[in-house]
């Protein structure tokens, strides 16, 4: 992975400036940072750019081995001045705007997922604009409704999405393709679909049972699914997912004929995912008891149509089920024999 980033990135655009890699790369402030795509991608550019490049931020106290891999500052999202001050004082070029309360827990706390989703994303669309910084949001799967086509579902197609979490997503591409158009706001977002990643736990989403079944897998043998057998969604490994976002941020603004693009990598059911991981786990047992996730998951894409991001900057995934299977089982046992070079579980378990 870092060899095609390093190909990719001998020269590259940051709104008006060009940087060239290893260098003077852009100074990148990743909000909601401790989640679950935050420390992955902190580490991926910091790979290319220094360990300085990144300031890695979040209301959540960090771990002391995650300060030593380089800055991280206290930011809320909700507070303007204290986003401001960062962008000033440590001269940032990019936002990465992680922060968001996703689709499970957004429906548990509504009013929360307003003021983080939306008020947030109003306070760092303001900063990008006032202070000319490029912007990336991730929108997601849930950004789709019942009324949209499900396989494959088109880059654009109608959105009536059903959960605050797809409401503030769908809020978030409009706005920001708005100001695009209207201030020539450098705004970059892509539809991911659920990911998945062995060295931290997802945050309350519909997706998350195909990271919950590895770790019951190794442990208690059994899964309880919350999901239907046959409920197919999206899902991407974590490098593809970075990979993607990285690929899209360096790429010149001519070559993009929108500004929010759906990124596929595969698509699965909890049935076919079972049966590839017990091929690595044959004892692992599973049973289903569906609850309230399944209406959300009954409303989204079974299948992203991505060949926008495929002929707009060459979007292509890496990773297939069958290897995300196998890296997952590989790497989580080692995890759980307590080998240190896996690192360990973040604190959002
Ligand atoms: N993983 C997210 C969720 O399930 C989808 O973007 O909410």
């Amino acid at each position: 992975m870092r060899k095609s980033f390093l190909n990719l990135v001998k020269t590259l655009e940051v709104g008006s400036r060009l940087y060239h890699s290893g260098s003077n790369g852009p100074r990148v402030l990743i909000t909601g940072g401790l989640g679950q795509l935050g420390t992955g991608l902190a580490r991926e550019l910091r790979k290319l750019h220094g360990p300085e490049s990144v300031i890695l931020s979040d209301i959540v106290k960090p771990e002391a081995e995650e300060i030593a891999k380089g800055p991280f500052v206290f930011a809320d999202v909700l507070d303007f001045k204290c986003l401001q001050e960062i962008v000033v004082n440590k001269r940032i070029d990019w936002i990465v705007h992680f922060s968001a309360l996703l689709s499970a827990v957004g429906e548990n706390n509504v009013p929360l997922a307003v003021r983080v989703n939306i008020e947030g994303l109003h306070n760092v669309m303001e900063l990008a604009k006032q202070y000319k910084l490029k912007l990336f949001v991730p929108s997601t799967i849930g950004a789709f409704g019942p009324e949209s086509p499900r396989n494959p579902t088109p880059n654009i197609c109608i959105q009536r999405p059903k959960t605050i979490y797809g409401v503030s997503k769908v809020h978030a591409e409009l706005l920001g393709e708005y100001y695009h158009k209207r201030f020539n706001l450098d705004f970059r977002c892509l539809r991911y679909p659920g990911i998945i990643l062995y060295d931290s736990h997802p945050g309350g989403g519909t997706t998350d049972y195909a990271v919950q079944i590895f770790h019951d897998a190794l442990t208690t043998g059994k899964h309880v699914c919350y999901l239907r057998p046959d409920a197919r969604l999206p899902m991407m490994y974590i490098d593809d997912c970075l990979r993607a976002t990285i690929e899209y941020m360096m790429t010149p603004g001519k070559q993009l004929t929108t500004r929010t693009y759906n990124v596929h990598a595969m698509s699965f059911t909890p049935e076919e995912l079972y049966a590839e991981v017990k091929k690595h786990v044959p004892n692992l047992e599973i049973e289903y008891k569906v609850d309230s996730r399944q209406a959300i998951a009954d409303a989204w894409p079974m299948v992203f149509d991505d060949s926008s991001a495929r002929t707009d900057w060459s979007w292509k995934e890496n990773i297939p089920m069958e290897k995300l299977v196998d890296i997952m089982i590989t790497n989580l046992r080692k995890v759980y024999a307590g080998d240190p070079s896996t690192g360990k579980l973040d604190a959002m378990a």
